[in-house]
């Protein structure tokens, strides 16, 4: 049997973080220079049905039937198993590695899920639709951080940039022109349910507020999807802008974040904000082709820990 593996791209929000998980839209892109790898390696040496685990990433060197329930690692093969009730389970071990960093913004544990559940349905001859492996990447979402929004494993998934809202069939965007975006991490972690519970308890505490800023956010969304589709990159920024304003009122902006954004902006960005549950992890900002360079050492100047850029470019029908 030979050994297969799967890759799962990062990714990154451009607008709607937080008020997504209000039922509003968001917008976010696959991030490719970053991956999640899960590699399947047959063990015909041991009796059939026997995982092995193995994630240096995270010091994990472990049976399957020895960890938690609630693992993200076990929940994503318990449910790809249940999902494919093979009548036959060869004994193998899974190799799990991510250039993705953790706690950053970035999609990681998605990332790790999908090529991981890719990976294990292929082995077992039943490779999963792209629904189904979002579908079941979401379940293990929720083990993460309780009430995901879902758009992590989606747009992780199907690889493509999407408009996303809550219980709506996704739009991938088909963009007319390309953009470039810089990438900047902050160095402060912070989980994505720690900032998802903060905003829940103000908006426990005052609905009416918090209600309207995350409509206001929508109502950015909805807007951007039109300029990012129609390459208008100046109303494109000043949309990032309002929206780094509306995250800053949410209170998951940070000062080193708040540093980042305002020197990408002065070396010539055309919008940037933070990125993903915020607190810390990524932040974006747009910028010209021209001006790549700049903004990424001026980043680097200014105290990010890591830098990449990526490009959007025309994205044609699946
Ligand atoms: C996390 O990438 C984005 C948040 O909106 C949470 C979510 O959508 O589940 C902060």
């Amino acid at each position: 049997m030979p050994v297969v593996y799967k890759k799962a791209p990062g990714k990154i929000i451009l607008f709607g973080e937080h008020a997504v998980v209000y039922g509003k839209p968001a917008i976010a892109i696959p991030v490719k220079n970053v991956s999640a790898t899960a590699r399947i390696i047959p063990d015909i040496s041991s009796k059939p049905g026997h995982i092995h685990i193995q994630a240096q990433d995270i010091q994990l060197d472990s049976d399957y039937s020895d960890l938690a329930e609630d693992h993200p690692l076990s929940a994503a093969i318990r449910l790809t198993l249940q999902k494919v009730s093979p009548v036959h389970i060869p004994s193998f071990t899974v190799q799990i590695s991510s250039t993705i960093p953790i706690s950053a913004g970035l999609g990681s544990g998605a990332a790790v899920s999908i090529a991981l559940i890719r990976v294990l349905s292929s082995f077992l001859g039943s490779p999963l639709p792209t629904e189904e492996v979002s579908n079941l990447a979401y379940e293990v979402e929720k083990i993460h951080h309780g009430t995901p929004s879902g758009i992590d494993n989606t747009v992780i998934a199907y690889e493509k940039p999407v408009y996303f809202r809550r219980g709506k069939p996704i739009q991938i965007l088909k963009v007319k022109s390309p953009t470039c975006w810089v990438i900047a991490d902050s160095g402060e972690k912070t989980p994505t349910y720690e900032t998802v519970s903060a905003v829940r308890e103000k908006h426990i505490a005052n609905p009416e507020k918090y209600n309207a800023i995350f409509q206001d956010i929508g109502d950015i969304t909805r807007r951007a999807k039109t300029a990012l589709i129609q390459g208008e990159f100046t109303a494109l920024g000043q949309l990032m802008n309002e929206n780094q304003s509306l995250l800053e009122k949410l209170d998951v902006s940070s000062p080193m974040l708040n540093t980042l954004i305002a020197s990408a902006r002065s070396a010539g960005a055309s919008g940037a904000k933070l990125s993903g549950g915020g607190r810390g992890g990524n932040m974006i900002a747009l910028v010209p082709i021209s001006k790549v360079h700049h903004v990424e050492q001026t980043l680097k100047d200014a105290g990010a820990k890591h830098v990449i850029s990526t490009t959007l470019t025309e994205v044609h029908d699946r």
